[in-house]
């Protein structure tokens, strides 16, 4: 078996049975702010137009890159579907020219050509990345890949099932907005975003352990930010601290961690899995070439950045120009989709300002199901400000999800009264029927699910999953003065009232703590 990387979170896997194409990701991302990192525009295409089988993790645009599917992907090509509850991808990937589609389900084991085995773990739900994220096991005799991406499941059980993993590719790094787009000051934010770090590599250090490859590879990202108005995202060397460093960086805490299986890919390196080259990573580019992007990042930025300046500005050129009735127009798009969102709203229980720079205020008003103007003086809980031709572009194509485009952009600021709420990005993910009422029928589901299952976290009784993202409790759990905290992204309970610190309305079913015997 042979990995070879195409940046960001794509690879290709060669195998006895034929060759995947993993995420593969070329174009600028969320209204141009994303960029591959390092660079993969010069890499040889040519195991790409020849896959066999397609897999794309999820719906995220620096995973579904539809502009260079359609073009550098042969239509022959089988999409390997993980087992979502909407059928998005499919339709995305239909509409780019796609035809032969292989509905995986849950964890189980696909028998293909040439002793040739996938699985795909399938996380379905509204609230996880854009309606779904999934992760890819592919077995042949020669060894198993196990290709997580930005995935963040409960456990890594299901990886077992074909024997050991030889190497697991994980992100490690940030791929969200939070904090750099709150409206903190830069103490506040230098703190937030060290805890974010923390988190984040705590989370990888412990998918490592899971998973216990003889090959770590660090991918998914960072991305890099080559418009001059985001360029301070990016982790320099001379700069302050982001939430997305660098490969190296995590290779190099990996190691701290006793871990030395790290091993650095970039676009076009090659590992080769089994066979008399078993273990061999080969660069495409110079040792020196290989480590430039992170010992010399400013550097490289500034000339990638350079070397991208007609795209940047194409991408501005694209925006419109022209001021619509934003107000008329997301009304009659979005009350209707309000009136089935009873849960969502119930879930936000606050209204929503989205302001613009040329003093447009548009209220989405939770409590009454309605997009209105703001009354006079009308203070509300969630803040959102962006520019005008963004709002505009997103209400013009009706963008059914704006995490996914001008959330992720990084193209706006926020601001919240309280703690962070799961379901205003719910609702922001849920801009069409279908999907809010995909959303609402999950949250139906889950308000009647009776039977729950408890364990013991550190002498307290808990149900069994994280009410975040499902993770397992005794895995992720531990408890310090009645707090209870999920090590997967780091949501607290308060657990004598089961109340989430991190956001409103959450709360972990909590029976008590252990009754002890007495002592006699
Ligand atoms: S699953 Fe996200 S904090 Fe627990």
């Amino acid at each position: 078996m042979r990995v070879t990387c195409i940046g960001h979170a794509g690879f290709v896997i060669e195998t006895t049975g034929g060759t995947i194409v993993c995420d593969p990701w070329f174009n600028p991302a969320y209204f141009g702010s994303w960029y591959p990192f390092p660079r993969n525009d010069g890499i040889d295409l040519t195991l790409i137009h020849n896959a066999d089988y397609l897999y794309i993790s999820h719906a995220h645009l620096d995973h579904l890159d539809v502009d260079f599917l359609r073009g550098n992907v042969a239509k022959t090509a089988t999409v390997l579907l993980p087992d979502f509850g909407v059928d998005f991808l499919e339709y995305a990937l239909r509409q780019v020219g796609f035809t032969n589609f292989l509905r995986s389900r849950n964890e189980e084991a696909i028998e293909l050509d040439g002793e040739l085995t996938v699985a795909v773990k399938s996380l379905a739900a509204p609230h996880v990345g854009p309606m779904g994220d999934s992760l890819l096991l592919v077995a042949d005799p020669s060894g198993v890949v196990l290709d997580q991406n930005d995935a963040h499941p409960s456990d890594l059980d299901f990886a077992d099932q074909f024997g050991s993993v030889d190497a697991h590719l994980l992100q490690y790094s940030g791929a969200i907005w939070y904090p750099m787009v709150y409206e903190i000051d830069d103490e506040q934010e230098a703190s937030l975003v060290a805890a974010k770090r923390a988190r984040q590599t705590e989370r990888a250090l412990g998918y490592v352990d899971m998973a216990n490859a003889r090959h770590v590879v660090p991918s998914a990202g960072p991305p890099c930010f080559l418009d001059e108005e985001l360029f301070h995202l990016n982790d320099l060397p001379d700069g302050p601290p982001s939430i997305f460093p660098d490969a190296p960086h995590f290779i190099a805490e990996l190691a701290d961690a006793g871990n030395d299986q790290g091993r650095l890919m970039v676009p076009g390196s090659v590992l080769e899995i089994g066979g008399d080259h078993d273990g061999q990573l080969v660069h495409s580019v110079s040792d020196q070439a290989l480590h430039e992007p992170f010992t010399n990042k400013r550097g490289y930025l500034e000339s990638y950045q350079a070397d991208m300046a007609d795209v940047i500005a194409a991408e501005h050129r694209s925006w419109p120009t022209e001021t619509t009735d934003l107000l008329t127009t997301m009304a009659r798009w979005l009350d209707p989709i309000l009136e089935i969102a009873k849960h969502t709203r119930a879930g936000v229980a606050a209204s929503v300002m989205l302001s613009t720079e040329d003093g447009l205020d548009i209220v989405i008003d939770m409590a009454e199901g309605v997009v209105r103007a703001p009354h006079d003086n009308e203070h509300c809980s969630f803040r959102f400000g962006t520019r005008r031709s963004l709002l505009e572009s997103s209400v013009q194509r009706r963008v059914e999800d704006w995490c996914n485009e001008l959330f992720l952009s990084c193209r706006f600021s926020a601001h919240r009264d309280g703690a962070y709420n799961e379901y205003l990005y719910t609702f922001f993910k849920s801009l069409s029927m279908t999907r809010m009422a995909y959303a609402e029928s999950f949250y139906a589901a889950q308000l009647a699910e009776t039977d729950v299952s408890w364990v013991e976290v550190d002498g307290w009784i808990v149900e069994r999953n994280c009410p975040h993202q499902g993770a397992a409790l005794i895995r992720f759990g531990t408890v310090c003065e009645n707090v209870l905290t999920c090590g997967l992204h780091g949501w607290e309970y308060d657990l004598p009232s089961g109340r989430c610190l991190n956001t409103e309305g959450v709360y972990l079913k909590v029976r008590g703590p252990v009754e002890h015997p007495a002592d006699d």
